[in-house]
């Protein structure tokens, strides 16, 4: 059902954690599930410096958001903005179609934190 990086991602995640003053947060609900995410950011001359994540999510949320942060990481936040799910499901093998909705919280979640980042700007 998953790929050996899906299930390397799940049990060690790099970008699990809650950070301290980020500069931008935000959350996404999973209303199929009930699951929750939230991302923090850093950034620095418009590039994501650092990302975390905590969430209550399944294996595909957990790897699929530690695969998002892996690759958002000194991304402009443009560029972070458009990383798509396609993108993240390619870089970890394969996600089941049926977890599709657990695979794009953290996206959402990415999103608002920028959202939250420019609003404080
Ligand atoms: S089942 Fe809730 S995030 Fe996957």
């Amino acid at each position: 059902m998953y790929s050996e990086k899906t299930i390397k991602h799940f049990k060690e995640p790099k970008n699990a954690g809650e950070m301290q003053n980020p500069d931008g947060v935000g959350e996404e609900g999973n209303f199929k599930c009930g699951d929750a995410m939230k991302i923090f950011i850093k950034v620095e001359n418009n590039i994501i410096t650092k990302i975390t994540f905590l969430t209550y999510g399944c294996i595909a949320a957990i790897a699929s958001t530690d695969m998002l942060c892996e690759i958002a990481k000194g991304k402009t936040l443009e560029e972070a903005e458009n990383i798509s799910a396609k993108e993240i499901a390619d870089e970890l093998g394969k996600l089941p179609q049926l977890k599709f909705h657990c695979s794009i919280m953290g996206q959402k979640a990415l999103k608002r934190a920028i959202e939250d980042y420019r609003n404080k700007k």
